[in-house]
């Protein structure tokens, strides 16, 4: 099927993303840095991008780029000349980010994109865009583009911190350093044993409700993880910030409800700490608990029931591994529920209406 396909191919498609020419970057950083506000939009995944990126943007570069949902964007945001759009859309079709950026463009903003499809409405459209080249996706599921877009964002992020100063010339080589291992990385996490994850999904694919939770980039990752999961597996799956579950949400923790984590490196120590207590407070009331993180990391407490373990990585890159393994996560649980993972149903490729 092409969904494993596509997703062993993450490895390649970001050693096709850090090929981009620098200039096709700073292009994108001086539209960021010459406006006076920047928002990202996308929607479904790409808007998840669009978070994790506004997190890339706020965390390295100190810099404020909300993400909003194309869908709402125009309800929500009123934008005037000398304001920019960055959107993100692997098929450069979507009608709701089309629509948005088209509105922004009647208020005055200039409009750039990130594209998997270059010969698209979208690429017509905005005053310039960046290729991300990741080759046909067959698959209805968004696996490797998102990958791929996620890369393309870090790179802005890190040469916008760079252009602004916020990160020494030390941290800035650090910051390339792990994102040259990342292929690499992603590549172990297909070739290696990733039969931890396919029994993980075999044993729990009867569950039918499950919670993702993260704190900091890493809701981002749990909004993108649940709705992979709920496209492919027609299982009941709610992304949120690991913060917010104990306002409402944690009345419905029992023994039967079934809750993934991904939990960051102790270079984070504060973000690791405050995932640890949203897991002690699910823990406290019986429920079940499936925690990622990297295997350079002790053993978190409370003790999940699975514990899935990543390559150890920089805190940037580390949720695009564990997204990976949340894609595989859906993906085994779709095989093992005998869903029809290509093409789910009710979903297409684009969604141009
Ligand atoms: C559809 C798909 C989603 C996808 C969204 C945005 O709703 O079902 O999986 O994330 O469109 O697609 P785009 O091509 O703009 O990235």
């Amino acid at each position: 099927d092409f969904m494993s396909k596509e997703i062993s191919e993450n490895g390649q498609v970001v050693r096709t993303a850090l090929a981009i020419p620098e200039a096709d970057i700073d292009q994108m950083v001086q539209a960021i840095d010459g406006s006076e506000r920047t928002v990202l939009t996308g929607v479904g995944t790409s808007y998840y991008v669009a978070l994790m990126g506004q997190y890339m943007m706020s965390g390295l570069a100190n810099e404020f780029l909300p993400a909003m949902s194309s869908d709402e964007m125009p309800h929500m945001v009123s934008l005037r000349k000398g304001d920019h759009v960055l959107s993100i859309s692997q098929s450069g079709e979507t009608y709701d980010t089309l629509r948005a950026l088209r509105i922004s463009r009647q208020r005055g903003a200039t409009l750039s994109s990130i594209l998997n499809v270059t010969a698209s409405s979208m690429a017509r459209e905005v005053d310039h865009f960046i290729d991300q080249g990741a080759g046909p996706e067959i698959c209805v599921l968004s696996t490797k583009s998102t990958v791929s877009q996620l890369v393309i964002l870090l790179r802005i992020a890190i040469r916008l911190a760079q252009l602004k100063g916020q990160q020494s010339d030390e941290q800035i080589s650090t910051l390339e350093q792990d994102l040259a291992a990342l292929p690499d990385r992603l590549d172990a996490i297909f070739t290696g044993d990733h039969g931890q994850i396919r029994d993980l999904a075999r044993h729990h694919s009867v569950m039918r409700n499950w919670f993702f939770l993260g704190r900091g980039i890493h809701h981002g990752l749990a909004l993108e993880a649940a709705l992979k999961f709920k496209e492919v597996t027609y299982c009941h799956a709610e992304g949120m910030s690991a913060g917010a579950l104990k306002h409402g949400t944690i009345s419905l923790i029992d023994d039967a409800m079934h809750t993934v984590i991904f939990l960051p490196g102790t270079d984070s120590p504060q973000l690791r700490q405050h995932s640890l207590g949203a897991m002690a407070e699910i823990s406290a009331r019986n429920g079940k608990l499936v925690a990622f993180q990297p295997q350079d990391c002790p053993q978190p407490e409370p003790r999940p029931e699975t514990l899935i373990e990543c390559p150890s990585a920089g805190r940037w890159t580390l949720p695009i591994l564990q997204l990976m393994q949340a894609q595989l996560f859906a993906y085994y649980t779709a095989r093992a529920l005998g869903r029809d993972v290509d093409k789910p149903r009710s979903l297409a490729k684009s969604v141009t209406v």
